[in-house]
């Protein structure tokens, strides 16, 4: 590979477990295990469930290839790819979209991971309290609102960067490697845990059993967003780890593994969560606070609670981190690769720009909570910003862009790896990119706006 001046050969997973591990480190996250329980929750959950079921198939992998083949195609950052398969013309702004989001996404996203570095270090002094509905929910609030919380923040952006300043291999593909098999079965033995709720019954069908007059616009959009967000589509992130892919790694076989691992862990959450919602006869309308004011009941049926928990907060962060870290490669890389910035100072800059957000996100709990726009704090406006905004916006430029602009061929050569293998779907996914996925995501979208 051609070396930039200054800057050392791109790097390359190792193994394609690695890789497959780094995808699913990125797309396995808070957005599993926080934002899919409440975001069923509030949207009513089996329409909710099903309606990201069918986004994740029909919309999610598709977009997930064509970032791929964009990606190792190129070899480049989400800008970078635009321009060099299209030099002329404004396709490469949507660059800006993906970095822009991400530095949403990253902003919030560690306020959250905050949280649970929180609720990591008080079940391990064993001060997290189990009593009951009011005293879980003050705990919660006196966390968000706290100082504490601000400063989590600002420890786990600083953690996230070190990390990302470790390199792409070593730093990511390690971490993933190790952690994510764990997480899985933590998460599998949790479950087992749920079968023996009182509200086990009344858990699932909320969850398993659609009530179609739920399905409103704002659920479709909702589902929609939340499936994008949860397999990290839609700003570049898939498109640049799949920059640091082997020549000889199957995309799709890839994208469909990972799709079905993050669809598996979200599903496995919400078998956790809801059958405790329902026993304890909580609101599954909770919002952000669902799991953190529901866990703390989970852990408590448990013995050895105190021990459970620390482990289950410490594996959530450590997910937390190897989504952020893919977050945070969007910008780095654009930096290095367009700026010619060295890494260093990419990710100094990077961290800069996440630490303002991550600071706002965390202040608008507190001093900040009156200071809204269209009625949100900017908590709430950057989530929905870039979840129900940019991110389908981005899919959609994605697969118009690889459905249409490019070449037929160069889709062909990166789904093959250059003919070594058949891959008989292209057919199918290149009718997909072309029509389904950007007319779906432009009817959900206008349905939404009340354009429909
Ligand atoms: N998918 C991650 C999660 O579920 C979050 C994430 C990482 C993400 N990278 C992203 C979301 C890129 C959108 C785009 O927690």
């Amino acid at each position: 590979m051609k070396n930039e001046p200054g800057q050392k050969p791109r790097a390359i997973f190792a193994t394609r477990f690695g890789a497959i591990a780094a995808i699913v480190g990125s797309s396995v996250g808070l957005g599993n295990i926080w934002r899919f329980p409440y975001e069923a929750g509030i949207h009513g959950g089996g329409a909710f469930l099903i309606c990201y079921l069918v986004c994740v198939a029909l919309l999610g992998i598709p977009v997930m290839c064509a970032e791929f083949a964009m990606g190792r195609g190129t070899r480049r950052n989400i800008f970078g790819a635009y321009k060099k398969l299209r030099p002329t013309g404004k396709w490469q702004l949507s660059g800006y979209i993906g970095i822009l989001a991400s530095f949403l996404i990253i902003s919030f996203y560690s306020v959250v991971a905050g949280w649970t570095v929180e609720f990591c270090i008080q079940s391990a002094m064993g001060s997290i309290d189990f009593t009951g509905a009011e005293a879980n929910h003050e705990q919660f609030l006196t966390l968000i609102t706290g100082w504490r919380s601000v400063i989590w923040t600002v420890v786990f952006l600083i953690i996230n960067f070190v990390v990302v300043s470790g390199g792409v291999t070593k730093g990511i593909e390690r971490m993933a490697n190790v952690m994510m098999p764990l997480l899985f079965l933590l998460l599998i033995a949790f479950c087992v845990n749920a079968f023996f709720m009182p509200g086990f019954n009344e858990g699932i069908a909320f969850l398993f059993k659609p009530d179609f007059s739920k399905l409103t616009p704002s659920v479709i959009l909702g589902a929609l967003g939340q499936a994008f967000f949860s397999l990290s589509l839609g700003l570049g992130c898939m498109m640049t780890y799949s920059s640091y892919f082997k020549e000889d790694t199957r995309l799709a076989s890839t994208a469909a593994t990972s799709a079905l691992l993050d669809t598996s862990v979200a599903i496995l959450a919400g078998i956790i969560i809801f059958p405790a919602v329902f026993s304890f006869g909580l609101s599954p309308q909770a919002g952000p606070a669902l799991v953190f004011e529901v866990l703390p009941y989970v852990f408590s049926q448990l013995p050895g609670g105190m021990m459970w928990a620390t482990l289950f907060f410490l594996l959530l962060f450590l997910a937390s981190i190897t989504s952020t870290v893919s977050m945070s490669e969007i910008s780095i890389s654009y930096f290095c690769d367009e700026k010619k910035l060295t890494r260093r100072k990419a990710t100094l800059l990077s961290a800069s720009v996440a630490f303002a957000g991550g600071l706002l996100c965390a202040l608008s709990f507190g001093p900040l909570s009156e200071a809204t726009l269209f009625g949100m704090t900017a908590f709430d406006l950057f989530d929905y910003t870039a979840s129900n905004i940019l991110l389908p916006v981005g899919g959609f430029i994605c697969a118009i862009f690889v459905g249409w602009k490019v070449d037929r061929k160069f889709l062909a050569n990166q789904m093959t790896n250059h003919g070594r293998h058949s891959f008989p779907l292209l057919g199918a996914l290149r009718f997909c990119l072309r029509f389904i996925a950007p007319t779906a995501i432009l009817l959900i979208f206008l349905n939404s706006l009340g354009l429909l």
